[in-house]
């Protein structure tokens, strides 16, 4: 199993956006982890397409594009134009979330799926071997810097057993409240896609990067 960190520049300063995602490549990151909020599927507001597009021009890391908005399918092929590596839509965003899947495999990027910390893991049963990751949220999706939700943990477990069970290694990702002190607890559950924001973007950006890695080449 390969581990990946994806920062979440939802709580980089936009101001400096650029010298904040310098900072991560430089402690080592394979991810960036951008996260689009419509004010509709979340209470807040983020970031679109330009500014993805922005981002797109100043890194090679992969893109990891998770999308918080009503109805995806209407934005799919924009934000691939725009520059996404990896696109994770909401179950409980969609419509026909089979459809929206297959209409990401389609664009020729990576595809991704994710509930919310209520949403049952057996609504992704049809999906598993659809996609090529499967977000957990371990806080409710809209702002940064919650605080994990405890009963998160068994789901990660949970989850990786379903995927064994089926002989798939499908990359799980863990979104909300991660921190160095969590870390290792998540990992051991099964998770392998790290997601971090708060816990990164504050005081030395490059430092807080290496340490998470640090973390995840143990493995
Ligand atoms: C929450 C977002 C997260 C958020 C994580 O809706 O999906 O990606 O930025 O931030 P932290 O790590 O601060 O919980
Ligand atoms: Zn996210």
């Amino acid at each position: 199993m390969k581990y990946y960190l994806s920062p979440s520049i939802l709580s980089a300063d936009f101001a400096h956006l650029g010298d904040d995602i310098a900072a991560t490549e430089k402690g080592g990151t394979q991810y960036l982890h951008y996260d689009v909020m419509d004010g509709m599927f979340v209470p807040s507001i983020s970031f679109g397409m330009p500014v993805l597009k922005s981002v797109r021009k100043i890194t090679d890391l992969v893109l990891d594009v998770h999308l918080m908005i009503e109805d995806p399918d209407r934005y799919i092929d924009e934000f691939v134009k725009s520059g996404a590596d990896i696109i994770t839509v909401h179950y409980e965003a969609c419509k026909d979330v089979e459809k929206t899947i297959q209409m990401i495999r389609e664009k020729g990027v990576k595809v991704g799926v994710t509930i919310k910390p209520k949403t049952p893991l057996s609504v992704l049963e049809p999906l598993l071997d659809k996609v090529d990751m499967i977000l957990l949220m371990t806080v409710e999706p809209g702002f940064g810097g919650q605080a994990y939700i405890p009963e998160s943990t068994d789901k990660i477990r949970a989850l990786r057993k379903m995927l064994n069970d089926r002989g798939l290694t499908t990359d799980i990702e863990v979104d909300g409240g991660i921190k160095k002190d969590n870390l290792e607890m998540v990992l051991d559950a099964g998770a392998n896609v790290i997601v971090a924001g708060s816990a990164i973007f504050k005081d030395d950006i490059e430092k807080n990067t290496r340490d998470f890695m640090e973390i995840l080449k143990k493995r």
